[in-house]
């Protein structure tokens, strides 16, 4: 635990260029909320090197959406002045306990992760740094020595490594880091246009900072129900990805529609439930566009939050770095 007695979170989000709401709905408020209570020490990472593991060849984008996604975190409530907010390139520490953590791991622990089984024969993947990426997410992590990482389900495994990889070190060297538990939120299936999860690599999402227009053709293209092709035919609101989002954007309607597309009425087709949708989202998210358009108008100012936040991590990082090179008895360590 840092000062304070308050407990310590990290968690981390790769440079993917704007968020999409699954990842709204799915972390980011989640981490807003948590910013809020007060009761914590929060370190929020960009991770970019993590970006590098699977986009290497064309990294030339990288540093737009790394301005892209601090943008659009500060512009969903994330106060630079309550959390560290930072770059993890801008932390080297991060891939100096990387290294020293690549010795004491065995490979058949990284091998059978499963997103790593899983994209190597989907995508083909084997890089070094590729096997190494819960590796790398371990360093994010217990170089604050965090007691907790906000994460979602799909995150387990690779903290459960964290786990492990902990106690490991823990028993060579003695005690240095706490085991980091998962901090796992409610969140709600967010799915996209083609009712499969909301994802950029299926191309199915929808941006909070989309301009209305795209918003709009992205919510007319939906997939609905394809037993109900008249507008008079009967609806199966609770398998519709409309309704789904529906229930989160526009909650007092949502008992209305839901009857009238059951009964088949005339009065209400998708297309209306649509437009509704549409204009929900073009509203609810009017003032995060406003705000994250003025950000992005003074990249001068992005950087400055982000260097300051770079100048917090690395604090923290090096105190734990010296705590790591003196138990492992390293050249200089004191
Ligand atoms: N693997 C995480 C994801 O895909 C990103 C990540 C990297 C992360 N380092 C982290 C998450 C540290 C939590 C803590 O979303």
């Amino acid at each position: 635990m840092a000062g304070n007695g308050r407990k310590v979170l990290l968690s981390g989000m790769q440079p993917t260029g704007m968020l999409h709401l699954g990842n709204y709905e799915g972390a980011l408020k989640n981490w807003v909320r948590l910013q809020n209570s007060g009761q914590y020490e929060i370190y929020y990472c960009i991770v970019d090197w993590h970006a590098l593991t699977t986009a290497y060849e064309d990294p030339s984008e990288l540093e737009e959406r790394i301005y892209q996604i601090a943008a659009d975190y500060i512009a969903a409530g994330l106060d630079p002045e309550k959390v560290t907010l930072f770059v993890q390139s801008d932390v080297k520490q991060h891939a100096e306990l990387h290294l020293l953590l690549s010795m004491i791991v065995p490979i058949p622990w990284l091998e059978r992760v499963p997103s790593y089984k899983e994209k190597v024969e989907t995508l083909g993947l084997d890089s070094y740094g590729f096997l190494g990426y819960p590796l790398l997410q371990t360093a994010d992590i217990i170089i604050y020595r965090a007691d907790a990482v906000p994460v979602g389900k799909d995150q387990l495994p690779h903290l459960e490594l964290a786990r492990e990889i902990v106690r490991r070190f823990n028993y060579f060297y003695g005690d240095v880091f706490p085991e980091p538990d998962a901090l796992l939120s409610e969140a709600p299936f967010i799915p996209g246009t083609d009712n499969r999860k909301m994802s950029k690599s299926y191309d199915n999402h929808i941006c909070m900072g989309d301009p209305p227009d795209r918003i709009q053709k992205r919510v007319m293209s939906y997939y609905t129900d394809e037993t109900k092709i008249y507008r008079g035919d009967a609806g199966h609101p609770d398998t519709c990805p409309v309704f789904a989002l529906l229930k989160i954007y526009a909650p007092e309607e949502t008992e209305k529609i839901k009857s009238e597309c059951e009964s088949g009425s005339r009065n209400w087709g998708c297309v209306k439930c649509k437009k509704l949708l549409a204009e929900m989202l073009v509203e609810k998210f009017a003032s995060f566009r406003k705000k994250r358009e003025e950000l992005l108008a003074d990249r001068e100012q992005l950087r400055r939050i982000l260097r300051d936040g770079a100048e917090k991590a690395r604090a923290r990082a090096e105190e734990t770095m010296k705590i790591v090179r003196r138990a492992m008895k390293m050249w200089n360590a004191g």
